[in-house]
């Protein structure tokens, strides 16, 4: 399964792969900020899905501590958490997911 995730604000797109969204971004060269180096508890590398997902996997416990039990009404992931869903055959073969990035860091 492929999946493609387009960063709407500023152009680019990445493949997500076996990596945190969050390691598939700094990969590409793309800044997003991170004080906390991906272990859930900034806040910083917040992204907002703006359309598709059902690839991604489920928020888990440390998303919805620190960004609480909205993501239905948000939409708000953590990027260093969001990884693609794991043994789950999706319809599609591949699914184009559209996200926003909140912290660039300049
Ligand atoms: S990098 Fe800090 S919460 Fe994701």
């Amino acid at each position: 399964m492929k999946v493609e995730i387009q960063i709407s604000n500023i152009g680019e797109s990445v493949e997500l792969e076996e990596t945190s969204l969050l390691e598939c971004l700094r990969k590409k060269g793309i800044r997003i900020r991170s004080s906390c180096g991906g272990h859930a508890t900034c806040s910083d590398c917040v992204v907002k899905v703006k359309s598709g997902g059902k690839s991604l996997s489920e928020v888990n416990f440390k998303e919805k501590k620190l960004l609480g039990n909205v993501y239905y009404i948000t939409k708000e992931r953590l990027a260093c958490q969001v990884h693609s869903k794991k043994g789950e055959s999706i319809d599609a073969a591949s699914e184009k997911i559209e996200v926003e990035v909140v912290n660039l860091d300049p």
